[in-house]
């Protein structure tokens, strides 16, 4: 269950929200609590989250641990900050700055390899989905995103599911396209890496998620846990998401 911030609160309130976070799921023990904070609010966030059971991630990394790359945060570095998770793939990542499969592919391997577990993030717009291409696409993104990696590279992988039409736009998928789509992406793990691998991978569902469907969601076989963005940023909301998942 993983809070993605995207580009908003100042150091101040990033650590206030997470101060109530932590009282709001203190009873939970059986499921991983993530937030993904911006880059300058890690460190913080880092030390207000310590002893507690939620566990702090970012929301992209580069390929490389440090050199002439302006702009740029290195696993290693984000490591040195308390991270334990990187989100990568993320859509808005796609779309608005041109990653690539091929570049989030690298980006992925790198941050296994250095010790981070990865979210990684596909998902299909309206109109691929409108036009019969959401398997093709998704496919792409799995198949291309998930290239050379090892079974053993999977015990610190989950991915995650969001419809690009569903993000941020209160337009959520049903229960029923959530499952389907889960389906297919266990299914091409399956293919690729073999069933046990599959049936243990945890996919998240992401793409207005709410107090109000998180549970609906979370109840269907193949949904595992969910990615959150606009219902993530208030600390009761996403505790009550938090609290939904089964
Ligand atoms: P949303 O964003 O919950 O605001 O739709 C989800 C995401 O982009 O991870």
């Amino acid at each position: 269950m993983a809070g993605n911030w995207k580009l908003n609160k100042l150091v101040g309130e990033a650590v206030d929200t997470v101060e109530a976070l932590k009282s709001l799921v203190a009873g939970v023990t059986d499921k991983d609590i993530v937030v993904c904070p911006t880059f300058t609010a890690l460190q913080s966030v880092g030390k207000a989250l310590e002893g507690s059971n939620i566990q702090l991630g970012a929301q992209n990394c580069y390929t490389k641990e440090s050199g002439a790359f302006t702009g740029e945060i290195s696993p290693q570095m984000l490591k040195d900050v308390g991270c334990t998770w990187t989100i990568i793939g993320h859509s808005e990542r796609r779309q608005y700055f041109g990653e690539s499969d091929e570049l989030l592919n690298e980006k992925l391997k790198f941050a296994l390899a250095s010790g981070l577990k990865v979210m990684f993030c596909v998902g299909e717009t309206l109109e691929e989905r409108e036009s019969g291409k959401m398997n093709e696409v998704l496919s792409r993104q799995m198949i291309n995103g998930l290239a050379g990696l090892s079974t053993e590279d999977f015990a610190n992988i989950s991915v995650a599911y969001e419809p690009i039409w569903a993000i941020g736009t209160g337009v959520t998928a049903s229960p029923e396209q959530a499952e389907e789509a889960h389906a297919f992406v266990r299914g091409i793990v399956a293919d690729k890496f073999g069933s046990d691998v599959a049936d243990a991978l945890r996919i998240q569902y992401g793409g207005s998620v709410k107090p109000g469907n998180a549970a609906e969601l979370m109840a269907k076989p193949n949904v595992d846990g969910a990615l959150v963005g606009g219902a993530a940023l208030d600390a009761e909301s996403f505790a009550e998401i938090v609290n939904a998942c089964a």
